[in-house]
């Protein structure tokens, strides 16, 4: 355990710009350093580093971090590992902390992730021996076509036959680590025994190539089910990893577009056909995790789904769960393969060239949407037509992205013979030229966001700090708590750099309103006098604390009537009025 006084110490010392312009060659901008995305595929640099907030910011996809963060997102690294890293540039030793008794429980639970790490490491290299020596197994994959340099490459293997095959390379075999790693269960009676038994195994991997799960498939067609998958287990969530990104990312982010099949055999096809930036959701529809995941990659994702009706269906489901997810920038595309094929099968009788021709000619979100919801409406009779706008308005409220959600209005109101304006009447839309950041602008200047900016400005400038600030600080929603922290993070460490003192509230604040900060910091303006700023803040906060109810209560005599009040609120709020004209 690395003792987190020198993590913060290291962290003040190095400089972010030196850290990444070592990787990503940099370019000063102003007041910052901007290149183009090592995450996502651009041509022009919306990827900025600020050395005053020792952050990097990624305006296109959103990917954000510290130091530590770029070294782990970048190069694959631990964080540890990172530490260690950054330790090396800044000609600094790493310490070890002394196993201190009171964190015995962290230990435990650091151990027991190490553990199943290893657990999961140790099976992948058994189940891959094993393949070596189970001639069914390979003949199998060979009759699938398998080359043995693809096998390889996706450490694919084969869990034998029997029930306690495990107990050869887990000495313990009764350890509850093998358990809460998904390799062991035990039933009713207490009886343990191996999850995995004569199926072909392919591992699954998270983004730094750790094995964290693994899907089985059958040999015997009998057999059911036919894939069996991990549960869910500490390092393995489902909805949130895709299978073959790991192996996928620099063929992704080369070729900037992502390739969405159903299958891991459709993965495995693809690759050893030279479609290398293909991936699969893991038997689950794809979900907005997954979508988030690949935007950092590449700003062009094809789905592909086999042409029965289930694929169909797992179309329509991806393309709902896209939608919170999607921004103006982003090509989503859908296409379907011909009845009878799935894109192993399709690869293999056709070829690359063809499949990529395909992808070509995949459809657009946006006309994929209009033509499902036309595929049973023959648009004729009023009705038809108050059908198909019901089915649009759910889609169109959750279309952020104001360019696509523009587009896609106008289509819908053609189509229904309605103006736009009648649309967005009828459907109480919000006006697409009014995208949300600037709502979210608008709401800095409510009074509660002076409790932000009041954050925000001693999150950068730690040395403004005055503790005499503590004796009147009240309240106890989420915002109220982040101002108490960030002063006293402030007051204990005035000289440590923003990206440190949002180290140090990790924990200690609600997570979403930490990214919420967060991201308030990427946009703040570099150029403000955050000494003025801090300062009209604290002033405005003292006064509105001080004046404590009658502050709440202008507050909800603008939300509802004067009338709705209850005779005892009316007459405080005139006392409130009274006081604050003194
Ligand atoms: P498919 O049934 O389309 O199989 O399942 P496939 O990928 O073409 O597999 P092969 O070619 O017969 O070997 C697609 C995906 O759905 C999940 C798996 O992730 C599989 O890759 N699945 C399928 C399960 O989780 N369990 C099942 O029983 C079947
Ligand atoms: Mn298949």
């Amino acid at each position: 355990m690395i003792p987190e006084t020198f993590i913060q110490d290291l962290l003040n010392r190095i400089d972010i710009v030196n850290v990444i312009d070592k990787s990503v060659p940099l370019k000063k901008v102003g007041a910052n350093y901007a290149a183009c995305c090592p995450f996502h595929n651009e041509k022009s640099p919306s990827f900025t580093v600020s050395a005053t907030k020792q952050f990097y910011h990624c305006f296109g996809c959103g990917a954000h971090g510290t130091a530590v963060g770029f070294l782990m997102e970048y190069h694959g690294l631990s964080f540890v590992e990172g530490i260690q890293e950054l330790a090396k540039m800044a000609g600094m030793i790493v310490p070890q902390e002394e196993r201190s008794t009171n964190s015995e429980s962290y230990q435990a639970a650091k151990l027991t992730v190490v553990g199943l790490q290893e657990s999961l490491q140790q099976a992948t290299e058994y189940y891959k021996a094993e393949l070596k020596q189970s001639q069914r197994a390979i003949d199998y994959l060979k009759g699938r076509g398998l080359s043995g340099k693809i096998a390889a490459k996706f450490q694919i293997g084969y869990a034998p036959a029997g029930w306690q095959n495990l107990q050869a390379i887990f000495r313990q075999y009764d350890n509850e680590v093998l358990t809460t790693a998904g390799l062991v269960i035990t039933n009713e009676k207490g009886k343990r025994y191996d999850r995995f038994r004569d199926r072909i195994m392919f591992p699954i991997h998270d983004q730094k190539g750790q094995v964290i799960g693994f899907g089985g498939r059958v040999i015997n067609p009998e057999d059911t089910p036919k894939y069996y998958n991990s549960p869910e287990t500490p390092l393995f969530q489902k909805g949130h990893e895709l299978y073959g990104l790991f192996l996928a990312r620099r063929a992704i982010r080369d070729g900037g577009r992502a390739l969405v099949v159903e299958g891991y055999m459709d993965v495995v096809a693809l690759a050893q056909y030279d479609i290398h930036y293909a991936v699969a959701a893991l038997g689950t529809a794809t979900t907005p995790f997954h979508i988030a995941k690949l935007m950092r990659q590449t700003d062009e994702i094809v789905f592909c789904f086999d042409g029965d009706n289930a694929g169909r269906t797992a179309a329509w489901r991806a393309a709902m769960n896209a939608l919170p997810a999607l921004i103006d920038g982003l090509k989503l595309t859908f296409m379907f393969l011909p009845q009878g094929h799935d894109p192993d099968s399709y690869v293999r009788e056709f070829g690359k060239e063809n499949l990529e021709a395909e992808m070509k000619m995949a459809t657009p979100l946006s006309a994929y949407i209009i033509d499902h919801l036309c595929e049973d409406n023959a648009l004729q009779s009023q009705e038809d037509k108050v059908k198909f706008l019901n089915d649009a308005e759910p889609i169109l409220h959750q279309m952020q992205a104001p360019r696509l959600s523009i587009m896609l209005r106008k289509r819908v109101s053609e189509l229904a013979g309605v103006t736009g304006q009648e649309l967005q009447d009828v459907m109480r839309l919000s006006s697409p030229n009014k995208p949300p950041t600037r709502a979210s602008q608008k709401q800095l200047r409510t009074p509660q966001s002076i409790k932000k900016r009041f954050a925000l400005s001693l999150l950068m400038k730690p040395s403004l700090a005055n503790a005499d600030d503590l004796t009147w600080l009240q309240g106890n929603a989420e915002e109220d708590y982040l101002v108490r922290n960030v002063l006293e993070i402030a007051l204990q460490q005035p000289q440590s750099n923003p990206a440190v003192l949002l180290r140090g509230l990790e924990n200690k604040i609600d997570e979403r309103l930490l990214r919420e900060v967060q991201r308030d910091l990427h946009m703040l303006d570099e150029s403000l006098d955050i000494a003025l700023e801090f300062n009209g803040a604290r002033t405005q906060l003292r006064d509105m604390m001080q004046s404590g109810s009658s502050a709440i209560l202008l507050n909800r005599a603008n939300e509802k009537p004067i009338s709705a009040l209850t005779e005892h609120e009316r007459e405080q709020l005139v006392n409130a009025v009274k006081k604050l004209k003194r």
